[in-house]
């Protein structure tokens, strides 16, 4: 069965892009990371995906035309579903109705609790005893697009920031390779604002 192309996002680390391409090194897992794609020229990710032997680019969202680069970049890759991971750039309407359906991305906290960036930090700060990741479609509104899947974890006595993000960080590294799996299987299908699961 021919496996789901799917090009991945970044602009930094890449923990979330390498624990999905160690997903996909399974015989059975049922998509392939065919492209990487970088904004920023120091993203550690994109060298890692390099040395992997993955087709890398980088666009930098400083030229002009970048989503148009974008868009020609995954077209032309074949891509078939975009992962967002660790992307740090808001994308326009009109790139994510083009993509609609067909673009995800992976938060550090249980939405639609917490969107933005410091998740941890204001976790830590509002009392909550748990939090964790969200993995949703992205839509016009930052980090608010149907929900497809969470995964809750603690917050312990003596967290700071740092503990915090990285008991959160492992949930993301097994969420994502999941969410991914289970769409690549058509297992996903969005009705309006909600997602179901089969
Ligand atoms: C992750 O916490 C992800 O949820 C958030 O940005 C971070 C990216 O980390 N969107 P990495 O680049 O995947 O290591």
């Amino acid at each position: 069965m021919a496996r789901l192309r799917l090009g991945v996002l970044i602009s930094g680390r890449g923990s979330n892009l390498a624990a999905l391409v160690d997903a996909a090194r399974a015989p059975d897992y049922p998509a392939e990371v065919a492209l990487v794609i970088a904004n920023e020229a120091g993203a550690a990710g994109l060298a890692r995906a390099a040395a992997a032997g993955i087709a890398t680019r980088l666009i930098s969202h400083r030229q002009p035309g970048f989503e148009a680069m974008l868009d020609t970049a995954l077209r032309e890759a074949g891509i078939e579903l975009v992962c967002l991971a660790g992307f740090m750039r808001v994308l326009s309407a009109a790139f994510v109705g083009q993509w609609r359906g067909r673009l995800i991305n992976i938060h550090p906290s249980l939405l639609p609790a917490f969107p933005g960036l410091d998740t941890h930090r204001r976790a830590l700060a509002a009392g909550v005893k748990a939090t964790g990741c969200t993995v949703h479609f992205v839509s016009d509104t930052v980090d608010a697009g149907p929900i497809i899947a969470q995964s809750e974890v603690p917050v312990l006595p003596g967290d700071d920031p740092a503990r915090l993000a990285a008991r959160v960080l492992a949930a993301e590294h097994r969420l994502y390779p999941q969410v991914v799996r289970m769409i690549a299987e058509g297992r996903v299908r969005v009705d309006g604002d909600r997602v179901e699961i089969r």
